[in-house]
């Protein structure tokens, strides 16, 4: 009888430790950029007015990852998450269906293994203020990750909610034992900040470019839609190097990369991959870098493989027939 392994959002937790994940992202990213990888487009629908999204991939040596997600708003008022999904991982040479485990989870881990991977390669310093906008659920992830490779002396933080404000804080004095400030507007959350988070779901711009202090690394992981913006013209064009997930992806649903693009005030042949910059890292960091991803279906399939993986070796996990 053909049997499947359930993995649950805990056990995600405690299997993929920051380290092994950001190595694993780095590996799926090198190959995405080689051409290696089967990523098929995501499709896109809508039910009863919510966004669901099917995302799958081939990584080679990693297998076969397709995420069924859903993004419901008004999940909130319910008391239940704004972001639900299952991921399932199948053997690329059988085709057996392997695992199937949370997705929420998986998605925060993998997209704030991303942006550790950025910071590894491009922040220009080991130590500094770190800023936070947008302390929603991605901004706990995005934090946690972050610190394996740049130590905060500070982390400034705004939102829109000061509800979400104070959680935040909590969650980072408590767990993180960081300082943290909370700042009174977007321009003072990055004043004088050498990494800069940007985890919100604003279509409009947080990140200006009069208030960005060189050196610093930005990294955007909202405003994923054509005409959604995260950061202003001027932010966009200060960038001395642009580094996305996809190309292909970005020119699809980033307006960050499609506007200013359209525009004339980025060349789209001079924007990197994060595969590539992996594959060959800038021998002199830039001063002013930007990582903007919309997130890939590779990271779900590499993340799960390693979740799997890790599962077997530790015991981890409930079997069930089908
Ligand atoms: N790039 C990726 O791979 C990837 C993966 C997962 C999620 N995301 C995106 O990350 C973003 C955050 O997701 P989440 O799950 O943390 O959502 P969330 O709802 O938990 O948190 C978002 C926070 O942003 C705040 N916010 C909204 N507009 C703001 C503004 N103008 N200024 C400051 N704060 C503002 C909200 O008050 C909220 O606290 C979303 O856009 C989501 O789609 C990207």
């Amino acid at each position: 009888m053909p049997r499947i392994l359930v993995l649950s959002s805990n056990e995600l937790l405690e299997l993929l430790d920051p380290r092994s994940l950001v190595e694993e992202v780095s590996e799926a990213f090198k190959k995405y950029s080689r051409g290696e990888t089967v990523t098929p487009p995501r499709t896109v629908f809508h039910v009863e007015g919510n966004w669901w999204g099917i995302m799958q991939s081939y990584v080679p040596g990693m297998g076969v990852g397709v995420k069924v997600v859903n993004i419901i708003p008004s999940n909130r008022e319910r008391g239940l998450p704004t972001i639900q999904a299952l991921v399932s991982l199948y053997d690329p040479v059988t085709g057996s269906p392997l695992a199937i485990m949370e997705g929420g989870v998986l998605t925060a881990l993998r997209t704030a293994a991303a942006s550790a991977l950025s910071v590894k390669l491009l922040a220009p310093e080991e130590e500094g203020p770190v800023a936070i906008i947008g302390t929603g659920y991605q901004a706990r992830f995005q934090l946690r990750f972050i610190t394996e490779y740049y130590k905060p002396s500070q982390v400034r933080i705004y939102d829109i909610s000061r509800e979400a404000m104070e959680k935040y804080k909590e969650y980072v004095e408590k767990e993180l034992g960081l300082d943290v400030y909370m700042a009174s507007d977007h321009r003072d959350c990055i004043r004088g900040a050498k990494i800069i988070v940007e985890a919100s779901t604003t279509k409009d711009p947080v990140i200006y470019g009069d208030a960005l202090e060189p050196p610093a690394h930005v990294i955007s992981i909202g405003a994923h839609m054509p005409d959604a913006r995260a950061l202003d013209d001027e932010a966009i064009k200060k960038m001395d190097l642009i580094v996305v997930d996809s190309r292909k992806a970005v020119m699809e649903e980033a307006g960050d990369i499609i506007i200013p693009v359209k525009k004339g005030l980025i060349r789209l042949e001079e924007i990197k991959e994060l595969g590539e910059i992996a594959e060959n890292p800038p021998s002199e960091r830039p001063a002013l870098t930007l990582f903007k991803s919309v997130g890939l279906a590779i990271q779900d399939a590499c993340a799960a493989h390693l979740a799997y993986k890790k599962a077997l070796e530790r015991n981890m996990g409930k079997w069930v027939e089908i």
